[in-house]
């Protein structure tokens, strides 16, 4: 198994790195295609991509970004939906062209055409470049919940009670959190030439020794991530403390 894994002090080491690992992607590669994530894991990542934008000028004009997933039923002008927050933390903050933003259409007719459209979007692609993953309190990536298979291509979900909770902080009362949700597949997140995924805060500190020790099954998605031979995991010590 191959994994490099980096641990650094604090949520704010942790974006600086993953931002570094972005942005050079982006300047060695004005055409990279970047998979992004939503959630208050990348926060900061955006945050430090977008002041480097400003003051360096790194250009995203010719990069294309792939979102995670999207919740079922919600537009892109509701606030909860992930469209609507990738614009405001990140699209509209960088010359990146909204034709090139991706995020799967949640209020599509027909949601099987859309998660054929949305895998085919990632292969005309040729792959993503990087993609950048946070994980759930259960091990999810995206929103493949415990128990989806490893070949899974994107796919609709439904979503775990548990998952409803913790989101339920986005949303005005956990009633309004969607059921279900489109999010590409673990083959389609393994198809990415590189993945990083970021770990940070106490929550998460069961699901980062799990990851590092427990062997790759399915009832644990991020350890399909140790098949892969470029990832690399960030996380920070109040994650492995667990304190
Ligand atoms: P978080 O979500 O970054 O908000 O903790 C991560 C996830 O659930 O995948």
């Amino acid at each position: 198994m191959k994994m490099n894994i980096i641990e650094v002090e604090s949520y704010e080491e942790m974006s600086e790195k993953a931002s570094e690992l972005f942005i050079q992607k982006v300047r060695n590669n004005p055409n990279a295609k970047l998979g992004l994530a939503t959630g208050s894991t990348p926060l900061g990542t955006y945050k430090r991509m977008i002041a480097d934008y400003k003051k360096n000028g790194t250009s995203y004009k010719n990069v294309t970004t792939v979102n995670l997933d999207e919740y079922v039923g919600l537009s892109k002008k509701h606030p909860s939906s992930y469209r609507y927050y990738m614009n405001e933390r990140f699209y509209h903050h960088l010359n990146l062209k909204q034709e090139n933003a991706h995020v799967p259409d949640g209020t599509a007719l027909d949601l099987t055409i859309e998660c054929e459209r949305y895998e085919s979007l990632i292969d005309q692609l040729g792959g993503l470049d990087i993609q950048l993953l946070g994980i759930g309190q259960n091990g999810h990536i995206g929103f493949n919940e415990p128990g989806t298979s490893f070949d899974s291509l994107t796919h609709v979900v439904e979503l775990t009670e548990n998952t409803r909770e913790v989101n339920g902080r986005f949303f005005q009362n956990r009633e309004e959190v969607p059921t279900k949700a489109i999010t590409m597949g673990i083959a389609s997140i393994l198809k990415s030439k590189r993945i990083v995924l970021l770990i940070s805060g106490k929550e998460k500190s069961q699901a980062l020794h799990r990851l590092l020790n427990e062997d790759v099954t399915e009832n644990f998605p991020a350890s399909a991530l140790k098949k892969h031979p470029n990832f690399t995991l960030i996380y920070d010590k109040e994650a492995w403390k667990g304190v």
